[in-house]
């Protein structure tokens, strides 16, 4: 790896967000290095949401830092964050797609909306069929989300937030509401887009197993499938919980797998059973 894959994509510096009564998180410290994978759990209400909009910048922290590959977000003038933002791409929770606008329409968005992102118009097509192609979706660019079903539009949604081909993407829950055999195809497109861009990949989810898998797998060009690597060194996944706020624990999949907390050790229950 050249020093580049040593760089710090994402830092959180003693980040407290507090809504009224309500702590969101309280003295978070995280960093997360490029070319790093990190798994996000916790209780609903836990934070995982205010933590990835808190990274994008979408809220502001009322304590602490955010630095964005390696610039504290806080100080920057709106146009340097702009910038920043173009290189991070998110999958909102609710999927975020906009009802009246066609799949192409919504994939293009980012693209003709985010001031920083530079794409010439004749581009701007053959970007989003590239980036629905990749969700395997290239047949939808005149539908509506309506007409989609709840697995398509979430592999919409990921067309969405890579088209801007960013080296930071979030994904929030991607696998809720949705069942085993869609939940592990978006799962494998998320593995398929870590290995083909070496992006930097931060998953808030509900399911262990969708951890375990960015740990243990990754996607082979050559097949087109998702492979077993052995023991999962490699791929550099770390796992988080949160309880109310806090970050309480934060290992490998083996640190996590041998916690003896009781509330930490409910995140891998799923696969124990
Ligand atoms: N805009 C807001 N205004 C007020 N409170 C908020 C707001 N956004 C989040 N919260 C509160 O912050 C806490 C953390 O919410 P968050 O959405 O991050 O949880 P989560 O871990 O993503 O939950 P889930 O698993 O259900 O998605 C909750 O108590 C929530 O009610
Ligand atoms: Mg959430």
């Amino acid at each position: 790896m050249s020093s580049q894959g040593q760089r710090v994509a994402l830092r959180l510096e003693g980040v407290t967000v507090e809504f009224d009564d309500t702590v969101a998180l309280e003295n978070v410290n995280l960093e997360v290095r490029q070319g790093e994978t990190c798994v996000i759990q916790g209780a609903a209400g836990s934070g995982k949401t205010v933590l990835l909009k808190t990274a994008l910048g979408l809220i502001r922290p009322d304590a602490g830092r955010v630095e964005l590959f390696g610039l504290d977000a806080g100080k920057l003038r709106r146009r340097e964050l702009e910038e920043l933002r173009a290189r991070m791409g998110i999958l909102f929770q609710e999927g975020g797609l906009f009802d009246s606008m066609t799949i192409e329409e919504n994939v293009a968005y980012p693209l003709l909306n985010q001031k920083s992102v530079k794409c010439a118009p004749e581009e701007v097509l053959p970007r989003v069929k590239e980036a629905l192609e990749f969700v395997e979706l290239g047949h939808t660019l005149e539908k509506v989300p309506s007409e989609l079903s709840g697995g398509m539009r979430r592999r919409v949604g990921i067309a969405r937030a890579i088209v801007t081909q960013p080296e930071l993407l979030l994904y929030d829950s991607p696998t809720a509401g949705l069942d085993p055999i869609t939940a592990n195809t978006i799962m494998a497109l998320i593995a398929k887009e870590r290995e083909i861009r070496q992006t930097t990949t931060l998953l808030a989810t509900h399911r262990y197993q969708d951890g375990y898998l960015l740990a243990n797998y990754r996607y082979n060009g050559a097949t087109g499938q998702l492979e077993a690597v052995s023991n999962g060194t490699g791929l550099r996944t770390r796992f988080l919980i949160l309880d109310r706020g806090r970050l309480v624990f934060e290992g490998s999949q083996r640190e996590l797998e041998e916690s003896r907390d009781e509330y930490v050790s409910k995140f891998t229950k799923a696969l124990k059973q």
